[in-house]
C-alpha cells in the first residue's frame, strides 16, 4: 500500500476520503500524512474525526505530514494550494490538486512545480462529470454556433468561489470546440447590462443554498428547442473515490501537468 497525504483533511472533502479510505476494495493506498492550517481546532487530533481511527494525527507541519508519501491529494483552500505545490515539489511528492477558484497566478505555480513532480489539477474528480465534459464538447461540435450556451451550477451555502471549477471547466469544454478561449466568450455577471445576450457568449448561473452538494446543467438553446445536459451529485463519496483513483494513477508518474481525461483514458470509463 501506497501512503496518502491530505491537505485539508479536516474538511468536508477530507472527511470524505478518509471514509473512502475505509472501504472495502478501496485504492491501494493508506493515510500517512493529515493536514490542516495552523490554526485548526483538530490539530493533534486523530485524522477521522469520527467512525474508526485511522492512527494518523492532523498536522500543520507539511513536511513531516509529507514523510513516507507516494502521494498528495489537496482538498485545502484556493489560497494556500500554491504554498502546498511548493511543499510537494519540495519533497519530491506527487500532487493531486481538487481545491478549486485559485487565481491565475496559483496556476503558474503549479505549471513550474509541474516541472519537478507531476501534478493533476482535477477541479471534479467524479467519472460523472469527465463523461459529461466528453458530452458536451461533443454536443457543441455537433450543434454548431447557432446555439446559445448556458451554464448553470447549484453548491451548498459553505461553497467559497463561484462559479463552481467544474462549471469553469464545462465552460472551457464549449469555448474549446468551438475555437474560442473561455476569456474571451464568458459571461458572469448580466446585472445592469440592458442589452440583448450576445452571439457566442457563455453565460454562468450560481445557486448557493443549503446543503446541495453539486448541480451542473449546460443548456444549448436556439429558436424551437433546448438541449440539456446535467449532472447531480447527491454525495460526496462519488468525488472521494474519483479522487483515491486520480491519486493511484499518478504516484509514479514522471513529472508534467495531467487532467482526470488522462486517467480515465479514452473511453473515459
Ligand atoms: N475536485 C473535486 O471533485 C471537488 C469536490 C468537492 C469540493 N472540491 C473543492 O475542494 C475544496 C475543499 O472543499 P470542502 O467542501 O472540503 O471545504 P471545507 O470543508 O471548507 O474544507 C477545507 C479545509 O481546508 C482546511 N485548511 C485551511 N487552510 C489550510 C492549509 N493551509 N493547509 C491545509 N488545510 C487547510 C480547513 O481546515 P482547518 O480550518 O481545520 O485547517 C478546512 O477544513 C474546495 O476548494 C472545493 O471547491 C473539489
Amino acid at each position: 500500500m501506497s501512503g496518502l497525504a491530505i491537505f485539508g483533511i479536516t474538511g468536508r472533502m477530507g472527511q470524505a476520503l478518509v471514509r473512502a479510505l475505509g472501504e472495502t476494495g478501496s485504492a491501494g493506498l493508506r493515510l500517512t500524512g493529515a493536514i490542516a492550517s495552523a490554526g485548526s481546532r483538530r490539530l493533534g487530533q486523530d485524522a477521522a474525526a469520527e467512525g474508526a481511527p485511522t492512527g494518523v494525527t492532523v498536522t500543520s507541519d507539511v513536511a513531516v505530514a509529507l514523510e513516507g508519501a507516494a502521494v498528495a491529494v489537496d482538498f485545502s483552500l484556493a489560497g494556500c494550494v500554491a504554498s502546498n505545490a511548493l511543499a510537494c515539489a519540495q519533497a519530491g511528492v506527487p500532487l493531486l490538486v481538487c481545491a478549486t477558484g485559485f487565481d491565475e497566478g496559483t496556476r503558474a505555480q503549479l505549471a513550474q512545480a509541474a516541472a519537478v513532480i507531476p501534478i493533476l489539477i482535477a477541479p471534479n474528480t467524479s467519472v460523472g462529470v469527465a463523461v459529461v465534459a466528453d458530452l458536451v464538447a461533443r454536443a457543441t461540435r455537433a450543434l454548431g454556433t447557432d446555439y446559445d450556451v448556458e451554464v448553470s451550477e447549484a453548491h451548498h451555502r459553505m461553497k467559497r468561489d463561484a462559479p463552481s471549477g467544474t462549471a469553469l471547466a464545462l465552460g472551457e469544454a464549449v469555448a474549446g470546440a468551438r475555437g474560442r478561449s473561455l476569456a474571451e466568450v464568458a459571461v458572469f455577471d448580466r446585472h445592469g447590462r440592458l442589452e440583448p445576450r450576445g452571439t457566442g457568449e457563455i453565460g454562468f448561473a450560481v445557486v448557493r443554498a443549503g446543503d446541495i452538494v453539486g448541480e451542473h446543467t449546460v443548456s444549448f438553446a436556439v429558436a424551437g428547442e433546448r438541449v440539456e445536459i446535467t449532472h447531480r451529485a447527491t454525495d460526496r463519496a462519488v468525488f472521494a473515490r474519483g479522487a483515491l483513483r486520480a491519486a493511484e494513477w499518478l504516484a509514479g508518474r514522471p513529472p508534467g501537468l495531467y487532467r482526470m481525461a488522462d486517467v480515465l483514458g479514452p473511453d473515459l470509463a
